[in-house]
């Protein structure tokens, strides 16, 4: 494959678009857009997303110690984008966007009602980098929208629908179809076992 080089930047993709939904100790809730989060713990669960230290968001989430990550359904794009676009400090983007919170399983928590796919987190600390600050978030719950389980407990993505942001680009795109199963078609290119 022929390739040419960027660089050193930050063009990666896919990548989630999220919506982290924080608050300040007045109580005023904020969303803002977050690409470059995502799980990187099983044990223990946790999330990661990394924020300019300048954000309203970065400010709420080390006043109260909790945040949630929002996986957004394709449909609300425009919104989306637009917490992406303005900030807490001076835009109320609940007015703008219409979007909405609920509250989560611990007590404070915030989470978009909008989102199929809600992760509660308490902070637990965090990496400078530069101007960014990767904060890591112990997972104390998800929430996953009812409609998603089908029949014999399979889950269907397709109830999901999620944003993805393709960074360097900057395009928003909508997941596309099921290719293979995970853990699984990998095995097909296994010597076989003679026993
Ligand atoms: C597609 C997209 C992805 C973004 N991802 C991040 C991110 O991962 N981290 C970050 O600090 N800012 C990111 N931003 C920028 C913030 O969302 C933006 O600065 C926002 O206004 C901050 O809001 P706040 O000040 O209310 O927290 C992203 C913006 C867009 C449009």
């Amino acid at each position: 494959m022929k390739k040419r080089r960027l660089g050193s930047c930050v063009t990666f993709f896919p990548q989630p678009a999220t919506l982290v939904v924080s608050a300040d100790a007045g109580g005023a809730v904020n969303l803002m857009m977050a690409s470059w989060a995502g799980i990187v713990s099983k044990t223990p669960p946790t999330m990661a997303v990394s924020l300019h230290h300048g954000r309203k968001s970065y400010a709420n989430i080390r006043e109260l110690g909790w945040f949630s990550v929002n996986a957004v359904p394709a449909k609300y794009a425009i919104e989306a984008d637009l917490c992406g676009l303005a900030s807490g400090k001076d835009t109320d983007k609940f007015e703008l966007t219409g979007l909405t919170v609920e509250s989560g399983a611990t007590p404070d928590v915030q989470l978009l009602s909008e989102s199929p796919l809600n992760v509660e987190c308490r902070y637990s600390s965090e990496v400078v980098l530069g101007d960014y600050r990767l904060v890591l978030g112990e997972i104390v719950e998800i929430h996953a929208c009812d409609a998603a389980f089908v029949e014999q407990g399979s889950i269907d993505a397709r109830q999901f629908d999620p944003l993805v942001y393709l960074g360097g680009l900057r395009e928003y795109w909508s997941l596309g179809e099921k290719v293979a199963d995970a853990y699984r078609a990998g095995l097909s290119l296994l010597p076989a076992k003679n026993d």
